[in-house]
């Protein structure tokens, strides 16, 4: 029962997330795209900065940007804020819901480190909230105008963090964190500092003074880092779901570099949309991509480890494996799961049938072979060598 809704809320709540996610960051594009495309010269009059016609879902819209504030503060202006804080809101609930809650098995690994689940959490939960005053006190720093250096800084940060909460965290729970701690940054960003810019922004238009420059500076400046953070975020959360990436003996470093690609991708996009052709970046960041995917592949000297020769192939018998899996797997995927934490099956995946494994070899091999992702936790301590007999069966039915 429990279990059964605790399932429930992670759907609820991650679809809240996304729509959310999706109207905030989807918004920040299209106001991207409209600083890229307004016409500034053709026709204006002198208030404005630029214009733009568009077509759209069976209308003609037509919209201006005023150079100054407007003489009069319209009744009705739209501001762009719920979007980013629900986002955030829900994003720290899905991960109450999904990583603390059971922390024991998403969080703690006894392979990495011997830590309660408490510790996991307070863990996370600081890193999180340190991360903002860290990255708010570089801003508010000297460091700031020199932007490149300012990212090199803040990516090294990444890097260290990465790799520190590997050492620390479960393979998943590590990538969650940083995602969530970029987005962290990014709502806050919004909150502390482009919000507040933009109120005394309309308050000075309202009194008709000059207002306060060096806020709609910083605003500008937490805008840009929000830019860049965007794509790289989003590759972090869906990663979570793949494997090769956080299943990885060196997932901080698949995460690095994901970080790169990300960053490479969204300046070659920002440079195109200020018209600057640049021919390197994109192919750079593509290779890059290329290189994380080859770097992961699966190694195969799991099996040499036990010296498998031409002469004597070893074989391992079906009973071995399928005793493998009952003892390791079956407590969660089955179709009446005796752990606790589960009602159905995770992902709806059982292993009580000859059938149904070999239907799923594939992916028992990425997730129990290839990477030590299941079980979950390795609650039910799976070793090595039973992960090197599963694989060699498993590659033993594609010969059948
Ligand atoms: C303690 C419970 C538990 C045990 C034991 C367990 N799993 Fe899982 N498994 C899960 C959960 C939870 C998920 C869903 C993870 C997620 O949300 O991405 C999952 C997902 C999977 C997936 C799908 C992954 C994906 O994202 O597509 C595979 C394959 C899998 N498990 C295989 C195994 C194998 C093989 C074993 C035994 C070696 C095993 N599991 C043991 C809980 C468990």
């Amino acid at each position: 029962m429990e279990a059964h809704i605790v399932e429930w809320l992670n759907l609820s709540i991650r679809w809240i997330h996304i729509i959310t996610g999706i109207a905030w960051i989807g918004a920040s594009f299209y106001f991207n795209f409209l600083e890229n495309s307004l016409n500034r010269t053709v026709n204006l009059r002198d208030e404005l900065a630029g214009n733009l016609w568009a077509v759209h879902g069976g209308g003609f819209y037509y919209l201006e940007k005023y150079k100054h504030s407007p003489e009069k503060i319209p009744k009705d202006l739209h501001w762009f804020k719920w979007e980013a804080y629900f986002t955030l809101l829900s994003g720290l609930t899905l991960l109450a819901v999904v990583y603390y809650y059971n922390a024991s098995i998403y969080m703690v690994d006894p392979s990495i480190a011997d830590i309660s689940a408490f510790q996991a959490v307070t863990g996370g939960i600081i890193t999180l909230i340190a991360s903002w005053f860290i990255y708010d006190l570089m801003c508010k720093s000297p460091l700031v105008n020199n932007m490149k250096l300012f990212a090199l800084i803040g990516f090294i940060l990444v890097v260290l963090l990465a790799y520190g909460l590997s050492q620390f965290l479960s393979a998943r729970a590590a990538y969650i964190h940083i995602g969530a701690l970029i987005g962290t940054i990014m709502v806050l960003n919004v909150f502390f500092v482009i919000i507040p810019s933009q109120k005394s922004m309309v308050k000075s238009a309202i009194n008709g003074d000059a207002g306060d420059p060096t806020l709609g500076k910083k605003a500008l400046m937490r805008s840009i880092h929000n830019n860049y953070m965007t794509l790289p975020v989003l590759f972090i959360m869906i990663s979570n779901h793949f494997p090769s990436t956080f299943g990885h003996e060196n997932s901080w470093l698949v995460l690095s570099a994901l970080v790169l690609v990300g960053v490479g991708v969204r300046h070659w996009f920002n440079l195109k949309g200020k018209g600057i052709k640049n021919i390197w970046l994109l192919p750079v960041s593509i290779i890059l991509l290329i290189s994380i995917v080859i770097y992961t592949l699966p190694k195969t000297e799991a099996i040499a480890d036990i010296n498998l020769t031409k002469d004597s192939p070893i074989t391992i018998s079906d009973l071995t494996a399928l005793n493998i899996i009952e003892k390791h797997c079956i407590s969660c995927h089955s179709e009446k799961p005796s752990s606790t934490l589960f009602s159905t099956a995770p992902k709806g995946l059982m292993f009580d049938s000859y059938i149904s494994i070999k239907t799923n070899a594939k992916s028992i091999k990425a997730q129990a072979v290839n990477s030590s992702i299941m079980p979950l936790g390795n609650a039910t301590n799976m070793q090595s060598k039973e992960r090197q007999q599963l694989g060699i069966w498993l590659d033993s039915l594609d010969k059948q």
